[in-house]
């Protein structure tokens, strides 16, 4: 068969970035410029600030993934660009730069599910991977489990009810005054700490039964894998609250391993449960804070007592990536699908939609 190489683009939040991946999962370039020096003045994620970054950063991160691949826009297949979700204005930075370069060049166009993206990083590093398999995605704005039956094709098996788990550390982060970027920060801190020194809640929806719910985002059949980090995220803040009342002294650290032992606790035992009661042999994970170090080790751990096989990317692949980009990209060329000049940014595009 020919190769395949397709550029992928990503500019859904705060990072710049664009790859060359050769047949899905041969990483050629992978090209990220960060904003986080620039968001982290103001505490988190300025979405104006995040566009404008875009329109300056893009051309030069895909000339500097050009050249890193020792390819020219001719020996493209297609470029891949994330379409949604995400901060629309940043979305619309690499919707536009992806179609006048697909238009320019007579590439195919091939819009990304940003989730779909983070699912497929784990295809890059693991070659004997594919579908079917259980996938836990965990990012800022995303915590869902689900089944990949094939490639871009999944079932959803629970998801969280109120925040997402990266936004519960980012919050967290910033209350005990680690600041942005909240994940990568906690992390740290939590390596100094002591996870047993506070017992924070650990959240338990199975128990709660199939109920229909309309949420803010739209309609969806509570599951008994669903998750919620609302209510540890408000514990978190009731400890610190009553900490300065009774002028009682807390530990950073503390709070940091803590809470994080709390997430990692409730993401790994879901996870686990429907791995059992799907009977699945094969478990990934995926999302930003799949790149937590606690996590990493406690899933690795939970698997192997399970005997599943553990799949999870290194961080350079948990975390927005233009690589995943490209490989999601690549899976969607080859079954033939192609977006047409009127691709547009969907900023709350649902999973499974297209
Ligand atoms: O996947 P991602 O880069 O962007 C989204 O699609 O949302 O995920 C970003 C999230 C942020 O909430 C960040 O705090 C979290 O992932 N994150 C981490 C770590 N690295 C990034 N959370 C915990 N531990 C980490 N090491
Ligand atoms: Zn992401």
């Amino acid at each position: 068969m020919k190769d395949i190489r397709i550029l992928g683009i990503e500019t859904s939040c705060d990072e710049t970035a664009a790859s060359v991946v050769l047949n899905g999962r041969t990483v050629l370039s992978n090209v990220i410029s960060s904003q986080i020096d620039v968001h982290t003045l103001f505490g988190g994620v300025v979405p104006e600030i995040a566009s404008r970054k875009h329109i300056e950063k893009i051309d030069q991160v895909i000339t500097m993934a050009l050249d890193k691949a020792g390819v020219g826009f001719g020996d493209l297949d297609a470029v891949a660009v994330t379409y949604g979700p995400g901060l629309v204005g940043a979305l619309l930075v690499g919707v536009s730069e992806a179609k006048a370069i697909a238009w320019a060049r007579h590439l195919p166009l091939i819009g990304v599910h940003h989730i779909e993206g983070h699912v497929s990083a784990n295809y890059i590093e693991h070659p004997d991977l594919e579908p079917p398999f259980m996938c836990e995605i965990i990012s800022g704005g995303h915590t869902h489990l689900v089944i990949v039956e094939d490639y871009g094709k999944f079932r959803i098996l629970g998801r969280t009810r109120d925040d997402a788990a990266g936004e519960a550390f980012d919050k967290v982060a910033r209350a005990i005054g680690l600041g942005y970027p909240g994940g990568p920060k906690i992390d740290r801190a939590a390596r100094e700490g002591n996870p047993a020194a506070i017992d924070f809640p650990r959240s338990h929806v199975e128990d709660k039964g199939k109920t229909n719910l309309t949420f803010a985002r739209g309609s969806h059949e509570m599951s008994p894998y669903d998750f919620s980090f609302s209510g540890l995220k408000s514990a978190v803040l009731n400890y610190l609250n009553q900490c300065r009342m009774t002028g009682q002294e807390w530990h950073q650290a503390d709070v940091a391993a803590s809470f994080q032992a709390a997430v990692v606790d409730s993401l790994t035992d879901t996870a686990m449960r429907a791995v059992k009661d799907f009977g699945v042999d094969r478990f990934a994970i995926a999302g930003g804070v799949a790149a937590n170090s606690a996590l990493r080790a406690a899933m690795k751990q939970a698997c192997e007592e399970n005997h599943v096989t553990f799949y999870y990317p290194s961080p350079v692949y948990c975390t927005d990536n233009a690589a995943m980009i490209a490989t999601a990209g690549y899976y969607e060329y080859i079954s033939g699908r192609r977006s047409g000049w009127n691709l547009n940014a969907v900023p709350n595009l649902q999973l499974g939609e297209r």
